[in-house]
Parts: C-alpha cells; structure tokens; sequence
C-alpha cells in the first residue's frame, strides 16, 4: 500500500507514553511479576515493532500477538524475547514454531497430538501455553479432566513443553464483578489439580491488572490497551493510576473558501448551508478508516470545535470553519488542540464501539510519526 508521506495527515505514536504506561503498570504489580506486552493487530494500530520496542525499554520482557505472521515479524525485526501467539494457529506450522521459538496457545488434546506427530524427527521444542475457557466461551479447555488429559500429555510428549497456562476474562472492565469472580473461581478449582505449574501462569488483561491485582499466583500479565494509554473499561471505571494516551491523528486544511446559504457540500447533497460560512477540505477519509460514520462528528482548528460537513468521502472531509483559515492550518481529528481534546474514547461513543476499533482500524496509507 503507498502511504501518504506527502500528505499532511499524520499518525503521531508518542513512544514515551507507551514506556510510562509500561512502568507504572509494572510498579503497580509490585509482586515482580513479567509484564508482556499484547502488540497484536500491528501494536493496536500504533505499529508493531515501534511499540515492542519501546515497552522493552520500558521493561515489558516478552509478547503476545494474535497470529504467527506477527510473531514471524517481530523476530525478524530481531526481538529475541519470548512470543507468545493467543489465537490457533494450525499444527501444521509446529515446526516453523518450534524452529522460531514462539509460543502456542492450545485448547485442545487433538492440537497437541497432531503438532506432536508433524514434530517427529524434527529437533527441539515447541512451547505450549494452554487455554483454560472459564467462561469466555472462544478457545480452551472448559473440563478440568480434559485440562488434565493435556497436562498429562505434555508430561510424556517427546517435542512439546507445556510453558504457560491461561485464561482471559470476558468482563474484568466492568462495575459488576460477579461474572469475573465465577471466571476466576473456575480458573482456581480447574487449576487447583494440576501437578505441577508451569513457567508462565497468565490470567490478566489490562483491565484484570488495573481492577483485579494482586491476584495469588499470577507471574506474568498480557498488557495490551493500557499500554497504549487507553482505559480498557471506556468510561466505566476509572483506573487506578494515570494512563497517558500514545496515539494523536493530525492534519491540515488543504483547501478554504466560503460558501453562501443554500450551497450543498459532500457526496448526496446532505449537507446545506442554511447562511454564509467558511468550509475547509482535509485529507482524510474513510480510505484512511476515519469512518464513514463519522460524518457529524467534530475536529479541533485553533482550540475551537469544527462540525464535519456532509458524508465522509474515501479520501476527503469537508467541515464548518469559525473563519477564514489558510490553507496549511493544523487540524486535530485526535488529541489536544488548544484547551480541547478528542479522544480516542470520543470517536468510539459516536461510532458506538470501543477504541479499541478505533486505533487498530487506521489504515496503513496514513503516515505514522514516532516521537520520544
Ligand atoms: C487473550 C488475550 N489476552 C490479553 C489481551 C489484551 O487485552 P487488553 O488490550 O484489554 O489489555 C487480549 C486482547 O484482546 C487477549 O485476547
């Protein structure tokens, strides 16, 4: 894809917000334990290696992605720290696993049979982490006696080491922590007879990590959205110490002009000046995943709110301007201008999501900027 680096639209990633947000997740563990950072869907859209990077630094000491192509990558990017993939990846990529040293998330005794059988022959290990479904209802085990049938294979198997076991709430976010608290009751009586624990036992999210901690016997956690500065649970709850925002989306008025009452503006017409007013042209558009659906939202010129005119268009929108600006003006479409901010959070409650979305569904054509 040709990114638009001669174009004034600008994703900033400001990598010290991610290294804050690092450390003071780890201070607030206290317990020592390893915090991994999730960088699946190209760092939530922040960039996969950038964003590894800088939680490295800040003390993050291995990975999670969703896919093994992501892993592939951070390797050949040249981390050498432990990855871990969450979702299913087919057995029949055991050896590329094993030969990669990246993690494999597993839920179920057919998974590890079959890896095992492509792994004869093959020299060295793959590293298994088992999924324990206590009521997220996606992967893993759901019965303790078939939890235990895949200990027990692991114990005998010939190319696989059981490295980590897991589970992963479906509501850590929430006010209401009953669902939690019958997840992680499960979570203890289906873990409570194993034989012996593995390296890495991982149960938190980020919102388990902000609301839930100190959970006993918990050595590592998967720190995804609050690494990134955005609170998990929207505007639900409030974490417990500060999160600072990584992503900012710019750009600049590319054209200005004023037109007259009952002049239309945009694709359909929709839009009609009901009197005289000054109209400024970015370049952005929903090509660039800022949604269609966002027409009728606002951006920020000069510290002032700007309404977006008309629908979105694939690579342009229009909004209503207090004045003239110049061609060249800034234009804040997230993060602060002035004494004004949008934020992430702001876009997903117009669009009715989570910013989660939001930040992985910028598109690759906007340029990405790393400040320290
Ligand atoms: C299994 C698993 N663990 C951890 C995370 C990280 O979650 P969060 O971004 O809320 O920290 C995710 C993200 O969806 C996940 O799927």
């Amino acid at each position: 894809m040709a990114v638009g680096i001669h174009r004034p639209t600008v994703l900033t990633i400001d990598l010290e917000a991610i290294r804050y947000n690092v450390k003071t997740a780890k201070d607030h563990l206290q317990n020592g334990a390893e915090l991994f950072m999730v960088v699946k869907a190209n760092g939530y859209g922040h960039g996969l290696v950038q964003t590894a990077m800088a939680a490295k630094e800040a003390g993050a000491t291995g990975f999670c992605v969703a896919i093994l192509d992501e892993a592939i990558e951070l390797r050949q990017s040249g981390f050498t720290d432990p990855i871990l993939v969450l979702g299913i990846t087919s057995p029949e990529y055991a050896h590329l696993m094993v030969e990669q040293k990246i993690a494999a998330a597993v839920g179920s005794l057919d998974w590890l049979q079959q890896a095992e059988r492509n792994l004869e022959g093959i020299p060295g290990q793959l590293l298994v982490h088992l999924a324990v479904d206590t009521g997220m209802g996606r992967i893993g085990f759901r019965e303790t006696d078939d939890l235990m049938g895949a200990v027990d294979f692991l114990s005998k198997s010939q190319s696989l080491t059981f490295e980590g076991i897991f589970t992963h709430f479906a509501t850590a976010d929430m006010k209401d922590n009953r669902y939690f608290q019958g997840q992680l009751s499960k979570w203890q009586a289906m873990t409570a007879e194993l034989p012996e624990l593995p390296k890495y036992v991982h149960i938190s999210n980020s919102a388990t990590t902000l609301w839930h901690h100190p959970l006993p016997g918990i050595n590592m956690i998967r720190y995804g959205a609050a690494g990134y500065g955005l609170n998990p649970s929207g505007t639900e709850l409030q974490p417990p110490f500060d999160l600072h925002p990584a992503m900012s989306l710019t750009s600049e008025i590319v054209f200005s002009k004023q037109i007259h009452a009952g002049d239309s503006v945009g694709y359909g017409a929709t839009y009609t000046a009901k009197q005289d007013e000054f109209v400024g042209t970015l370049p952005i558009g929903y090509a660039d995943g800022y949604q269609r659906r966002l027409g009728g939202f606002y951006v920020l010129v000069d510290g002032q709110k700007c309404d977006i005119l008309g629908r979105v268009c694939m690579d342009q929108i229009m909004i209503r301007l207090p004045k003239f600006y110049q061609p060249g003006t800034k234009v804040t479409l997230v993060g602060r201008n002035g004494s004004k901010e949008i934020s992430l959070q702001d876009l997903a409650d117009h669009l009715e999501t989570n910013h989660y979305e939001i930040a992985c569904g910028f598109s690759d054509r906007i340029t990405k900027k790393y400040v320290h």
